[in-house]
């Protein structure tokens, strides 16, 4: 908590253009008080929290790293209310790559992101593996639980923004499909370096991301929060890392009714060190 906060206030700081000295003097603090909270070694009193949303303009749920909970940023939202599984119940078939890199022969902990209806956490909470997951709309997540509860396992969905949302504990595994688009460009540097940082050695990520191409028209659903990703992009984030896998795909889809085409990159990335890998080859 006190880390995400420490990064959602810096953030919010910065696109307000104050410095932690203006900030300080608008809440009548010394600037030490607002440094401290941007290294997350202390937390500002709880009555100063709406004086703080009110300058910088962001809500309270925001600098505690959760979505607001009435403001609906994904198109998916009326989708997932239906009885229906929008995005089916069968995985993805990227999960049963996770199965062959990393069985659960021992305690896994795996983090999917941007979770969906909860096909693929339910998917890995069956196979052994310890599971959470989170996105944004609460009709998923709502259809997540009920997935996993008929399914008799458990996974510990919540409700968070990929964009405010940063890992403070390890997991041995990062899956997610389909999200990463939701990421501004500006962040994707530090919500990686946060993704890599906290994941255990031996650990993978297992992503894809849409991208962008001269030859495929762009997709029928207006996204105001999706942003564009070019090819390569994603792996460039991995440099240090062995990339196990990796490819690029061009697909049909009718996920609004209306038949279109889409690109992406796939890629598997371990956490592995430069020194290990130069000794194999
Ligand atoms: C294309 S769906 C993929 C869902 C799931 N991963 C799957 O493959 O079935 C994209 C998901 O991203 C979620 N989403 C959109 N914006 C988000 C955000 N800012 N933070 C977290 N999740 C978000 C949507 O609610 C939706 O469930």
């Amino acid at each position: 908590m006190k880390e995400q906060f420490a990064r959602n206030i810096s953030i919010a700081r910065k696109e307000k253009r104050l410095t932690q000295e203006e900030l300080a003097h608008m809440l009548g603090l010394s600037f030490q008080a607002v440094s401290k909270w941007e290294n997350a070694q202390t937390m500002p009193d709880i009555s100063l929290l709406p004086e703080i949303s009110r300058i910088l303009d962001v809500s309270i749920d925001k600098l505690l790293g959760y979505a607001a909970q009435n403001k609906r940023i994904t198109i998916y939202e009326d989708e997932y209310q239906t009885q229906d599984y929008y995005w089916g119940t069968e995985p993805n078939k990227a999960c049963y790559k996770v199965l062959e890199l990393m069985p659960p022969t021992k305690r896994l902990k795996l983090l999917d992101i941007g979770c969906g209806e909860g096909k693929d956490a339910v998917f890995f909470a069956r196979n052994g593996y310890e599971v959470s997951a989170f996105d944004v709309s609460d009709a998923g997540l709502e259809k997540t639980r009920r997935l996993a509860e008929q399914a008799g396992v458990r996974v510990n969905a919540f409700k968070a923004d990929i964009l405010d949302y940063r890992l403070d504990s390890h997991y041995d595994i990062l899956f997610s499909s389909g999200v990463l688009h939701y990421i501004k460009p500006e962040y994707r540097q530090e919500i990686f370096d946060n993704y890599k940082h906290y994941t255990n050695a031996g650990g993978i990520h297992v992503f894809n991301v849409f991208v962008q191409k001269p030859f495929i028209a762009p997709p029928p659903e207006k996204e105001p929060n999706a942003f564009a990703w070019h090819s390569g992009e994603l792996l460039a984030y991995y440099r240090d890392w062995l990339i196990a896998d990796s490819s690029e795909i061009v697909f049909d889809c009718n996920s609004s009714g209306i038949p279109h085409k889409h690109a992406m990159t796939k890629m598997i990335a371990r956490n592995e060190l430069p020194t290990i890998r130069r000794g194999r080859l």
